[in-house]
């Protein structure tokens, strides 16, 4: 015996919920809408259908299936889109078009969440417009969407001596908080805990980062069983999270060690970051590390070393509620494979 139980991330001011299931045999439905995850700025409306045991079934069958509004559809998988890196602007819309193309594969494809892992803005970190435009195309995906902030977003991690970027502030995280919404955030799928951070909050004395800090710690610690996916800007490491060098490619040692120290016995295992515009699928250290490429441009070898794929698109994540995950690098047709060379004077005023 299995229960239904239904439950709403969001429902649109004035909208009906409505779905098209019947209870199968051995099924009992509870109908009606409960809101643990309320997320005020998610565009799109959509149930959640999961088929919980029963108290006296012992069943360990689960199943979630999406309800949206006038479409029924079944699905066992949450199906996550990760994009990164769309350094968005009204001033300079330099990577729009390729933004635009995501968002139409996006919308033929009709991910559960589509995740952005930061640099979404091109300077956000000092031009509010940025934020705000970024946030608008956002709007437009019509999914329900996330975000986190990078470098570009709110300033650079306070570990990283001699940057030409500002460092994050509480002034910089505000202005980003306030097109956004939180900047650390998790949200519980079947058998997983996504755990999503503010990868410039992990160095620093700003009061943020200790909250943040102890958020980690929290939700690693009350996971009760879920496997942990931690998303993150930058990614952790190259190769061994013993690495000591200090660069702005990834988080820095201490960070590091801080961060990880946090997760206590229940570390992640998935790992996916942004920042780097390279694709990456690597396992290291019993955990799967998964870097999205940009949306945008590429990185020239001149100016950065190859590590995985330098191309442009964006990756699918399928979590599975019995704990097990998959990804895969979307090409998308069309997408111009940019190059920041190509932008970088009139983009961020640095000379090719
Ligand atoms: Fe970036
Ligand atoms: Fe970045």
């Amino acid at each position: 015996m299995v229960q239904l139980v239904f439950w709403s991330l969001m429902i649109p001011e004035g909208a009906q919920a409505r779905h098209g299931r019947q209870p199968g045999p051995g099924l009992s439905a509870t109908s009606g809408i409960k809101s643990p995850h309320t997320i005020p700025d998610w565009s799109a409306a959509r149930l959640w259908l999961r088929i919980a045991p029963s108290r006296d079934g012992g069943c360990a069958r689960r199943c979630q299936g999406t309800v949206t509004f006038g479409a029924h559809e079944e699905a066992m998988t949450f199906r996550l889109a990760q994009i990164s890196d769309t350094h968005l602007s009204g001033r300079k819309p330099f990577f729009v078009e390729n933004f635009n193309l995501i968002v139409a594969a996006l919308a033929a494809s009709a991910p559960d969440l589509v995740v952005n892992t930061g640099d979404v803005s091109l300077d956000g970190a000092a031009e509010d417009d940025d934020l705000a435009e970024a946030r608008r195309l956002h709007d437009a995906i019509g999914l329900p969407v996330r975000c986190i902030p990078g470098n570009h977003d709110v300033g650079e991690s306070h570990d990283l001596p001699g940057t030409r970027e500002p460092l994050v502030s509480a002034a910089s995280r505000a202005r980003y908080l306030r097109h956004f919404g939180d900047d650390f955030w998790h949200l519980d799928v079947p058998g997983w805990r996504l755990i999503a951070i503010d990868s410039q909050l992990l160095a620093g004395s700003l009061e943020a980062a200790v909250v943040q800090a102890d958020f980690i710690a929290q939700a690693a610690a009350s996971s009760m069983g879920r496997r942990l996916a931690l998303l993150v800007h930058k990614p952790l490491f190259d190769a061994s999270a013993a690495e000591t060098a200090v660069t702005g490619r990834f988080v820095n040692p201490g960070a590091r060690g801080r961060l990880l120290a946090a997760f206590g016995t229940q570390r992640p295992a998935v790992i996916a970051s942004g920042h780097v515009h390279q694709y990456r699928s690597t396992l290291s250290e019993g955990a799967r590390h998964i870097w999205a490429p940009s949306t945008g441009f590429i990185i020239p070898d001149a100016r950065q070393p190859r590590y995985g794929e330098k191309e442009v698109g964006y990756v699918e994540h399928r979590f599975e509620a019995d704990g097990s995950h998959s990804s895969v690098f979307v090409r998308v047709a069309g997408l111009k494979r940019l190059d920041i060379a190509d932008f970088a004077e009139e983009a961020y005023g640095v000379k090719p």
